[in-house]
């Protein structure tokens, strides 16, 4: 049995249902991929989501969720004072736009407990965080889950990295670009989206961001680029992975979240990091054809694996 761990954030979705009606759900980036990897692995397998809710019955709601899902919550934190955050989506023509009730949400304290956040990552093969995840954490938290990632590195498990950069989440810039490259000095792995790259570092082509990564010592660098090919540099061989074509884009909200979880799922279950690439592409490509951010499951999710 292996373990996958993913740290970060789960927040409560609103989102539209009917003419006058919402309805409830729960999404965030490092949850969509544990959701994905949860899905894409057999039960041998442990994906264990780390983060912090309240106490309230929405908190307890959220976990039942993840529960059913098969997640293991055992290392799911209660805030006594906090509860979890909010994001309402609103569809206009087709477009979707995002208004967050986030700030000081329960999942801020994730990392207050140095022993209880050194525990949740104990038995972990590997484990996935975020740029959001760093984003929502005091200077103190970073720097408590910065010690114990690189003790649980030091232990043998592979570190990956999405640094899915959200500029209002962020004083500054300058501060993302500190912080995202500090932690990248600790990962085996990192997953960025070439657009969120370009946006904060200026880099000119996904072959720009590549080689920024692995002068930071990255040694396997996955760079998405929405419908354009991945670029995969593993030790410094690089290679152009095409995307699945889809005719009918629904909704791209946690296409690169759902890459994630299956690339991760399938190095897990030790495909070389190029299969691994095909394997996230194809199930990306389900979840732009499909509304909301977590991907389907049972025959639904066969129904799209088979039709593209
Ligand atoms: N139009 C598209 N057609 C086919 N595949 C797509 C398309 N857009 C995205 N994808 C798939 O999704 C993956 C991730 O895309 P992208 O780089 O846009 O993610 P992202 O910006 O990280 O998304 P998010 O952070 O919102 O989840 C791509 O590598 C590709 O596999
Ligand atoms: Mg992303």
């Amino acid at each position: 049995m292996k373990t996958l761990v993913a740290i970060g954030e789960c927040m409560v979705e609103v989102a539209p249902a009917g003419a006058d009606s919402y309805s409830l759900g729960y999404a965030g980036d490092t949850f969509n991929a544990a959701w994905a990897s949860r899905v894409l692995l057999p039960a041998s397998h442990a994906v264990r989501y780390v983060t912090a809710v309240g106490t309230d019955w929405v908190s307890d709601e959220m976990v039942a969720f993840m529960a059913q899902a098969g997640l293991d919550v055992s290392a799911v934190r209660r805030d006594p004072v906090r509860s979890v955050g909010l994001y309402a989506v609103r569809l206009v023509e087709g477009e979707r736009s995002f208004a967050y009730w986030r700030s000081n949400s329960a999942a801020t304290s994730l990392a207050d407990d140095p022993s209880a956040l050194a525990l949740s990552l104990q038995g972990a093969d590997i484990v996935l965080f975020s740029g959001i995840t760093l984003a929502i954490l005091s200077e103190a938290a970073r720097e408590t889950l910065f010690t114990a990632l690189v003790e649980a590195r030091r232990n043998g498990t592979r570190i990956a990295f999405d640094p899915n950069h959200r500029p209002r989440l962020w004083p500054s810039d300058t501060a993302a670009r500190d912080t995202l490259t500090a932690f990248c000095r600790i990962v085996d792995c990192v997953l960025p989206s070439f657009s969120d790259e370009a946006a904060l570092f200026g880099d000119a082509s996904p072959s720009a961001t590549a080689a920024r990564f692995a002068e930071l010592g990255v040694s396997e660098i996955v760079v998405k680029n929405g419908p354009d090919p991945a670029l995969c540099v593993v030790d410094g061989v690089s290679k152009w992975i095409p995307a699945r074509p889809v005719e009918h884009v629904l909704d791209t909200t946690g296409a690169g979240d759902a890459f994630n979880g299956a690339y991760l799922a399938g190095r897990l279950e030790g495909l070389d990091a190029l299969a691994a690439v095909a394997r996230g592409h194809q199930v990306a490509a389900v979840s732009v054809q499909t509304r909301g951010a977590l991907i389907p499951t049972g025959s639904r999710l066969a129904h799209f694996i088979e039709a593209c």
